[in-house]
């Protein structure tokens, strides 16, 4: 089999080395890919949103699957193009990724279906004063968010009624996010812990990825701005059987029963982003592709051969039990450039990536950066590197990424020293 992943981050990196693995891939080629893919398969300088390029590519290449990392692509719909052209590609259709691309839509659906979310309300950019009395009338804190894909940063969770009408005028009035911000969602705060639930599904059946969690701010115990993500673990202790159930039960599957009622069959990465409430789970967001950082610790905790998972996804044959999930546990340590995700500089040399690969089940996964020259790797983008660790338990792989860490040497390397803490509290609780 032969696989095109398109993309360039670590979720692609990660993504990239787990079909290798698989016995049944001949190739791996990654759109435009990044230093760590080069080394797994081969990359192709092609742009992740050049879709003309990209299915001629997958002709020429006689790709038998295609992956798609990225959110952007697949809420521009690149598995329409692909099918159009008889390519198998694994994603959601452009109408079903407005799960991720509208957060207006997905809030919609949610209330359609009864699905546990956050109270809201929709404004366009036109309703400026009922999104301002709407404000006042809920109070902080609260929850402003530009409506359309804004990479991250058109979320914004405001302790006060002043910071609130700030977010209101960064995206309505000053269009920070252009026409993300065509429509703004007003959202409760929800309190709790957050959890992501990934599930891979064919638009009828699914199969459950190991739960994992991620740390989006920047700071030490939660502080600061928020990142793409700082480092992740799995599985996550917070979640237990009947927890799990009943996020199947009143998430998941109100979700894939919901599309298709709605003509727009969810088939591809099921993202949840859900908070751990004292009334229940709830989501906070749906994304239509793997997580990044929770990609690298979700995959090397699949025992089953992901291509053949994958080539289920789109024969419609993903039953239950198609994946089979390890045992062991996975911890991921984030790599930044001092100063993200504000400024930072790029451009200093990595050391210790083997050394770091010697230490036992550890393997350094590639975000930002690229090489200059023949053998040099530099740093090229915020999240430089993950350091992920397998383990027989959660402080066995965190031991391990941390050991990573200490080997791999750059200017400017920042990491948080907490990654996992939340869900060493759980194991403790747990008798
Ligand atoms: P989003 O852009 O929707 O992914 O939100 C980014 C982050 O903001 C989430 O990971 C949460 O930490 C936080 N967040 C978003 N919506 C809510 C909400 N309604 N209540 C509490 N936190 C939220
Ligand atoms: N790590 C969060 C995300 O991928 O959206």
């Amino acid at each position: 089999m032969r696989i095109l992943v398109i993309g360039s981050g670590g979720r692609e990196h990660a993504l990239a080395k787990a079909l290798a693995d698989s016995s049944q891939v001949t190739a791996v080629l990654t759109a435009p890919g990044n230093p760590g893919t080069a080394q797994v398969g081969e990359n192709v300088d092609v742009a992740a949103m050049d879709f003309d390029a990209l299915v001629s590519l997958a002709q020429e290449k006689s790709i038998d699957i295609t992956v798609v990392g990225p959110e952007k692509p697949l809420v521009h719909g690149i598995v329409d193009r692909f099918e159009a052209e008889g390519l198998p590609i694994v994603g959601p259709t452009q109408a079903a990724a407005r799960l991720e691309g509208s957060k207006a839509f997905a809030d919609r659906f949610m209330a359609r279906h009864d699905i546990p979310t956050a109270s809201f309300h929709v404004f366009g950019a036109d309703e400026y004063e009922d999104a301002s009395d709407a404000l006042d009338a809920t109070g902080a804190p609260i929850v402003v968010k530009a409506d359309g894909l804004a990479g991250g940063k058109g979320s914004f969770v405001c302790a006060t009624r002043e910071e609130a009408q700030e977010a209101l005028d960064q995206i309505v009035q000053d269009r920070a996010f252009g026409t993300a911000g065509d429509r703004v969602v007003i959202e409760e705060k929800m309190e709790g812990e957050e959890v992501s639930v990934l599930a891979l599904t064919d638009g009828t059946h699914y199969v459950l990825l190991t739960p994992s969690q991620d740390h989006k701010p920047i700071g030490e115990g939660g502080t600061g701005p928020n990142t793409g993500g700082m480092g992740a673990f799995a599985p996550a202790p917070i979640l237990d059987g009947p927890l799990l159930t009943r996020i199947c039960r009143e998430i998941i599957e109100p979700t894939l029963s919901g599309m298709q009622e709605e003509g727009a069959p969810y088939r591809g990465v099921l993202y949840c982003g859900l908070m751990i409430t004292a009334d229940g789970p709830k989501v906070v967001e749906f994304n239509c592709r793997l997580g990044d950082p929770e990609a690298q610790v979700i995959l090397p905790l699949v025992d089953s051969d992901l291509a053949a998972v994958f080539q289920k996804l789109l024969t419609g044959d993903l039953a239950e039990g198609s994946l089979r999930a390890s045992s062991e546990a996975a911890a991921c340590v984030v790599l930044a450039s001092d100063g993200y995700p504000i400024e930072y500089e790029t451009g200093f040399e990595i050391t210790g990536i083997e050394a770091a690969e010697q230490v036992p089940d550890v393997s350094v996964i590639h975000a930002g950066t690229e090489y200059a020259g023949d053998e040099t790797i530099v740093t090229a983008g915020g999240r430089v590197l993950g350091v992920t660790a397998l383990g027989p338990t959660l402080p066995d792989a965190l031991d391990r990424a941390y050991e990573g860490v200490d080997h791999v040497h750059f200017d400017g390397k920042t990491y948080r020293q907490d990654i996992g803490e939340k869900g060493l509290t759980h194991l403790e609780d747990t008798p």
